[in-house]
C-alpha cells in the first residue's frame, strides 16, 4: 500500500485505524503452501488469534486455509465466515471440559493439551477422534511470555508423559487421530524447529492411527529491513524431506498441519494514529499520539519494535523521538527512535500491526476501539466500525441509587 494511499484511507476513515492488504497476505499464504509444495497433504490452519475480523476469516477461505482456534467464540466466528467444522482445529489451554465438549459437538477437530481432560473427554466420547498437544521440552520463541514449549510451560502434555497417555487411550478406547506441538512464535533458529520435530516423530511412533502431524507455528517475520525472519524455503526443503521419510517409516501418507497467525497476516497490517502533541522536556521529544496500549500493546507487552513512519512527512529531516500514547500510565511505543520531523497532526504508520495488535485492543480509559479497514482489489474496504459511546455502554447494567 502506497504511503498516499494510507494518508488518504486515515482522512476518509478517522484515526486511528487498523488497515490489512489482502494481496500480502495472500502472497505469504502463497508462499508457505509452496515451500511445502512437496508433500501430499499439508494443511495450513490460520490461527484465528492473530487476526479475528470476519472479512479477514473470509479471505483465508478463499485461499484454501484451515483456521486454528483457541476459544469457542473463534470456532463462532469461523463458522460465520463460512468454514466448515471439519476445516477447523481447536487448540486451548486450560479451558472447561464443558467448552470443549460443545465445540466437540459443533464438529470441531479437537486438540487437548493435558492429562485430566484427556482422561475425561476419552471416557464419556469415546468414539470422537482426538489430537494431543506435546510438550517437548524446547526453549524457543523470541521472549519469555511467547516461548510455550519448554519445561516451565504451561502448555502441551510432557514428553516424559506419554506412557500415561496410552494408559489413557488403552482404558478408555479412545482415538487419538494427530499429534501437535506449538514451541513458540518468532523462532530465530531453524534447526531448534526441526530438534523439536525429531521428538514429535519420535513421539508419534507411540500412536497407530494418526492422520496428521501438526507443527504449530512460531515462524519470525522481519520488523525492518535487514532483520532476522524464518527461512521458510529452507524450512520447507529440510522438514518435507523427514516428513516424507517418517510417512514411509509409519506405513501411512500422514496430513503435516501447520497453524500460523504472524507468518500470515502481521506484516500485511499497519495502524495508523495521529500525532496530538509534540512535547519538548529537558530530556527528550515526546510525539503523543491518539492512540495508547488500549490499541496497540505489544511494544508494551513484551517489547516488540513496530518500526514507525512518519507518513505525512516522509522526505523530512531525521531527528529522534519517543512515541508515547494518551493512556494515563507510561505507554511508550518507540524510545529515542529516529522519524522524519514530526509535527502535530501528522499521521504516523506502525508495520507489522496485522498480528496481536487489534485482537488485544481493550477499552482501558473508556476509548473506543479502533476501526478496520481491508485493501482489497485497489480499494479500500471497511471491515470493521470504530465504536461509539453506545459500545461502551451496552453492557453496562445501571442500579438507582
Ligand atoms: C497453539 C498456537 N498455535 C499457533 C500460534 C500462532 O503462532 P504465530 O503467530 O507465531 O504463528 C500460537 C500463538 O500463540 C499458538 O499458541
Amino acid at each position: 500500500m502506497e504511503q498516499n494511499t494510507l494518508l488518504q484511507i486515515a482522512k476518509d476513515f478517522g484515526s486511528p485505524v487498523y488497515v490489512y492488504d489482502a494481496e500480502k497476505i495472500t502472497s505469504q499464504y502463497k508462499r508457505l503452501t509452496s515451500a511445502f509444495s512437496k508433500v501430499k497433504k499439508l494443511k495450513i490452519n490460520y490461527a484465528v488469534k492473530a487476526l479475528s475480523n470476519l472479512s479477514v476469516l473470509k479471505l483465508f477461505n478463499t485461499l484454501g486455509s484451515g483456521l486454528d482456534t483457541v476459544s469457542i467464540q473463534e470456532v463462532k466466528l469461523g463458522l460465520a465466515a463460512g468454514f466448515e467444522p471439519k476445516q477447523i482445529i481447536f487448540t486451548p489451554n486450560g479451558v472447561s471440559l464443558k467448552e470443549i465438549e460443545d465445540v466437540a459437538k459443533l464438529g470441531v477437530q479437537i486438540n487437548i493439551d493435558n492429562l485430566s481432560i484427556l482422561e475425561q473427554f476419552g471416557t464419556k466420547y469415546p468414539k470422537i477422534p482426538v489430537c494431543v498437544r506435546i510438550n517437548p521440552h524446547v526453549m524457543a520463541g523470541g521472549n519469555t511470555n511467547i516461548s510455550v514449549g519448554h519445561i516451565d510451560s504451561k502448555f502441551g502434555i510432557s514428553i516424559h508423559q506419554i506412557p500415561h497417555i496410552l494408559r489413557i487411550v488403552e482404558n478408555t478406547k479412545m482415538n487419538i487421530n494427530g499429534i501437535h506441538m506449538h514451541t513458540g512464535s518468532d523462532i530465530l533458529d531453524i534447526d531448534v524447529f526441526l530438534y523439536a520435530s525429531e521428538i514429535l516423530f519420535d513421539t508419534a511412533k507411540s500412536f497407530k492411527n494418526l492422520e496428521f502431524i501438526d507443527f504449530g507455528s512460531g515462524f519470525k517475520v522481519p520488523y525492518k529491513a535487514g532483520d532476522i525472519e524464518t527461512n521458510i524455503e529452507e524450512l520447507g526443503e529440510k522438514l518435507t524431506k523427514r516428513f516424507n521419510d517418517f510417512c514411509k517409516e509409519y506405513g501411512k501418507q500422514l496430513t503435516l498441519a501447520f497453524e500460523p497467525g504472524k507468518f500470515l497476516v502481521s506484516e500485511a497490517g499497519v495502524f495508523l494514529a495521529k500525532v496530538n502533541v509534540v512535547k519538548q522536556t529537558t530530556s527528550t521529544v515526546f510525539a503523543q499520539i491518539d492512540s495508547g496500549f488500549n490499541h496497540l500493546i505489544r511494544p508494551m507487552l513484551y517489547g516488540s519494535q513496530h518500526e514507525i513512519i512518519n507518513i505525512s512527512n516522509p522526505n523530512g529531516r531525521e531527528r529522534f523521538y519517543s512515541v508515547v500514547g494518551y493512556i494515563c500510565e507510561t505507554d511508550t511505543f518507540a524510545n529515542n527512535r529516529r522519524i522524519n520531523e514530526i509535527s502535530e497532526d501528522d499521521i504516523l504508520c506502525f508495520k507489522n500491526a496485522g498480528a496481536y495488535c487489534f485482537t488485544m485492543a481493550s477499552n482501558y480509559n473508556s476509548r473506543y476501539r479502533p476501526a478496520e479497514v481491508l485493501w482489497y482489489k485497489d480499494k479500500a474496504h471497511l471491515i470493521r466500525k470504530r465504536e461509539t459511546f453506545e459500545d461502551i455502554l451496552k453492557n453496562q447494567v445501571e442500579i438507582q441509587f
